[in-house]
């Protein structure tokens, strides 16, 4: 099952809220439905975002109102990953060619993510195993899976790709406060993908490293800066530092689509503060609720994407 997709019309999507308890879909036929989905994180991860940026134009284009203030508003939905706003100008760029030409180029980047992170699935996994050969224990961060693209997904691809290969060892996942992407997303899709893993409190990953359990960190990212600092998941930061102190690589895997060539640094990235609620419930207590932080470039072994590698520096 595809986590977004188009469908006569509109868009269903699981509810990623719900998960694990519950496997439901929306069904979303408005920009004011797709924002809100996208500001609860019912809809979440960046790829997923950029595929709901771009179906989210095409619903506007069938609604037939104000098209260009519709794709503003969805545009700005969330302000950190970069592929938001990379699928609503993609297919903006197709508005005055008529209503078809913008549902067709809108389905074709939903098409184009499930190829593209296939491939850079693929490209991880044989660049991992060349250098670690196998099995290969990962660590990983948040939710980098299926269900933060269309399917296969990007760090969890390079898992999926390693396990069909058969290199692959034991995945440990820390849990992702506030929101708990990695307990329970990542971890469900790895029951369901049927990977021996493990979940760990988010300040046990540092010690996940240096225990020498993981051989490799491997996370997504929700914009890449043209400097190459990577920012994720609130939380990787901590990791990549590990990683460097144990001399365990830290590989990000990434479509192009998260590279922000027009971003010149991490500490150029509009940082998403969440509401303190999600830490501290309805307790008065002040919390600063940071939901990304920003990986320094030399910091990270490599970024891979749908068409290259990047390495920053050697393996550890
Ligand atoms: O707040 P979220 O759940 O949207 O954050 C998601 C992440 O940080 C992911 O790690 C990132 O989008 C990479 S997903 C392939």
């Amino acid at each position: 099952m595809r986590t977004i997709d188009w469908v006569d019309g509109r868009i269903i999507a699981i509810d990623q809220t719900l998960l694990p308890d519950a496997l439901t879909t929306l069904r979303i036929d408005t920009v004011d439905q797709l924002v809100d989905a996208i500001r609860r994180l019912a809809i979440r991860g960046a790829p997923a975002l950029g595929v709901a940026g771009a179906l989210g134009v095409a619903l506007a284009a069938r609604g037939g109102g104000d098209v260009r203030a519709e794709a503003a508003r969805l545009r700005v939905a969330r302000p950190t990953a970069v592929n938001l706003a990379w699928g609503v100008e993609r297919v903006l760029a197709r508005l005055d060619e008529g209503v078809d030409a913008v549902v067709a180029e809108a389905v074709h980047v939903l098409e184009e993510d499930v190829r593209r992170n296939r491939e850079l699935g693929l490209r991880g996994a044989r660049w991992l195993v060349d250098r670690l050969g196998g099995p290969v224990n990962v660590h990983t961060h948040c939710n980098a899976g299926a269900l933060a693209c269309v399917e296969w997904g990007t760090a969890l691809g390079v898992v999926r790709a390693l396990r069909d290969a058969d290199a692959l060892g034991h995945v440990y996942v820390d849990e992702t406060r506030p929101l708990l992407q990695g307990s329970r997303l990542t971890a469900w899709e790895l029951a369901r993908m049927g990977v021996a893993h493990t979940v760990v409190v988010d300040s046990a990953g540092p010690t996940v490293i240096a225990r020498g359990l993981a051989d490799v960190v491997v996370v997504g990212a929700d914009r890449i800066a043209a400097n190459g600092d990577v920012v994720n998941k609130i939380g990787t930061y901590p990791l990549a530092l590990a990683a460097a102190r144990a001399g365990v690589p830290f590989v990000v895997a990434a479509p192009e689509s998260t590279i922000d060539p027009a971003t010149p640094d991490g500490a150029s990235v509009e940082i998403e503060v969440r509401d303190p609620a999600e830490v501290v419930g309805d307790r008065p207590t002040a919390a600063l609720n940071y939901a990304f932080d920003v990986t320094p470039a030399d910091l990270v072994t490599a970024i891979i994407t749908d068409e290259r590698i990047i390495s920053g520096k050697p393996l550890g």
